[in-house]
């Protein structure tokens, strides 16, 4: 019996996409458990690339359920573009379900979102998709549930509510067009149709399942620097992409996790705003982007990348507690005479080793590297440990240690079977 959760250790991308998509081939069932469409999470197999930022990366294996739970936030319309290009792709999505309790993103969320992002001042770089809108509403107690979309009358009474309240804002303080309650209402009902087979009572759905013993793998959205409360607040996402924010997204109790699993870049990537103290704004960092193809799934931005940031990824692993490291994209750092980690900061002349996650102060950090001995090989062919170049291993050791959680998994490539498992 497993229940096992993929969390980003670092700021997103991280490749959880990959990771779920090889660890599902032992799930029942694969959870999303928080986020929405910000998410683009990759999966190459078979000479084919799926895209997924709603629907759970494990639905390509036929043996899994994939469950969108209540902790995650869902755009209907952004839903149906994805379901229908994945269907493209030949995916069958029969095996979907959708928790009653998943908040819906709205038009007018989304909207919010872009006007908000629209203002230079105090800018996050958010992803646009309405993710901060939509978990306002629910902590306000004003949004609109899975539940009440497949009830009429409940829609357009609850509709009606929010509209009376995010109207006027829309209005007065952006000066932009207000929405239609109607129109709004029309367009909801006939989504309510098409998902209402899939929809089921996910924490129940989850509990039987646990206690049948069935193995479920919980797929993180975001990483923990993003998280809302641990991550570098405001420079964040309004959601919980740590471990403990998959036991609130889905309902399954934390004495029934067995394996937290942490998936980090050889690197560091970050996209948007935010305190970042190993950046690389120089042509090493140039030459990591182009190697990495660091550039958005969702919303195809250039991604910020720095070296490897050892007190974060420690932080992340006390944070999630993670009983394995998945370390991705190792073969991006293939060429480069040194490569430098980042051991500790220095704050106010003085050397720290704890993350600092107010973002103000962690922008005055600057970072201290030790440097390791790079190495020159390509190794996106390796499938072993003792493949790998001695210095490849002497970098893995070196984060193994500092973090203190045994790296299991090390992907050297997009694909499925580039990767190399450590027993
Ligand atoms: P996620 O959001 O954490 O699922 O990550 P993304 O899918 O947004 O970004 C990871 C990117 O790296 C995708 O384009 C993957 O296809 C790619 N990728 C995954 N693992 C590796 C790897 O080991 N090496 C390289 N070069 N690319 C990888
Ligand atoms: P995956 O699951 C990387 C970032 C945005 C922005 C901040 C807030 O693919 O790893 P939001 O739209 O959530 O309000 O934006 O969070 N962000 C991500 N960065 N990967 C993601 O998802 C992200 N989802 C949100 O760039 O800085
Ligand atoms: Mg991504």
């Amino acid at each position: 019996m497993s229940v096992s959760v993929v969390v980003g250790a670092q700021w997103g991308d991280e490749a959880k996409g990959k990771i779920v998509d090889l660890l599902a081939q032992r799930a029942r069932y694969v959870v999303r458990y928080a986020g929405g469409s910000n998410a683009g999470h990759t999966v190459c197999t078979n000479g084919t690339t799926y895209k997924f930022h709603l629907i759970p990366a494990g639905v390509l294996h036929p043996h899994v359920t994939a469950v969108i739970a209540d902790g995650v936030v869902m755009d209907l319309r952004a839903f149906n573009i994805e379901a229908a290009a994945l269907r493209e792709q030949g995916v069958d999505l029969s095996r979907l379900r959708i928790g009653l309790g998943v908040h819906l993103t709205m038009p007018y969320h989304r909207l919010l979102d872009e006007l908000e992002e629209a203002q230079i001042e105090g800018r996050i770089g958010t992803t646009k998709r309405g993710i901060g809108p939509t978990y306002a509403d629910k902590a306000w107690r004003i949004g609109i549930r899975v539940a009440d979309l497949l009830e009429r009358e409940r829609l357009a009474q609850r509709l009606q509510r929010v509209l009376q309240r995010r109207n006027p804002t829309i209005q007065r303080v952006y000066g932009a067009k207000p929405l239609d309650a109607n129109a709004l209402l029309e367009e909801f009902a006939r989504y309510a149709e098409q998902i209402r087979p899939c929809v089921c009572d996910v924490p129940h759905l989850l509990m039987q399942a646990v206690e049948r013993g069935e193995p479920i793998l919980m797929e993180g959205a975001q990483g923990t620097l993003l998280d809302l409360d641990y991550g570098t607040y405001p420079y964040v996402t309004s959601s919980h992409p740590v471990a403990a924010g998959a036991c609130l997204g889905t309902g399954i109790a934390p004495n029934r996790l067995t394996e937290i699993w942490g998936v980090a870049k050889a690197y560091t990537t970050r996209v948007g705003e935010g305190p970042f103290p190993t950046e690389l704004e120089d042509e090493v960092g140039d030459r990591i982007r182009n190697r990495g193809r660091e550039y958005g799934t969702t919303t195809g931005r250039a991604r910020r990348v720095g070296w490897l940031d050892l007190v974060a990824l420690r932080y992340a692993a006390r944070i999630n507690g993670f009983t394995a490291l998945a370390v991705t994209l190792l073969d991006v750092l293939s060429g480069f005479p040194t490569l430098k980690v980042c051991v500790a900061y220095r704050l106010n002349g003085k050397e720290i080793s704890d993350f600092v996650a107010d973002a103000p102060t962690l922008a005055r950090c600057e970072p201290i590297y030790a440097e390791l001995p790079g190495w020159h090989e390509e190794i996106d062919h390796c499938r072993t440990l003792s493949e790998l170049p001695p210095n490849a291993r002497t970098y893995l050791n070196f984060i193994e240690e500092y973090v203190g959680v045994p790296i299991r998994l090390i992907s050297v490539g997009p694909s499925r079977e580039q990767t190399i498992e450590c027993l």
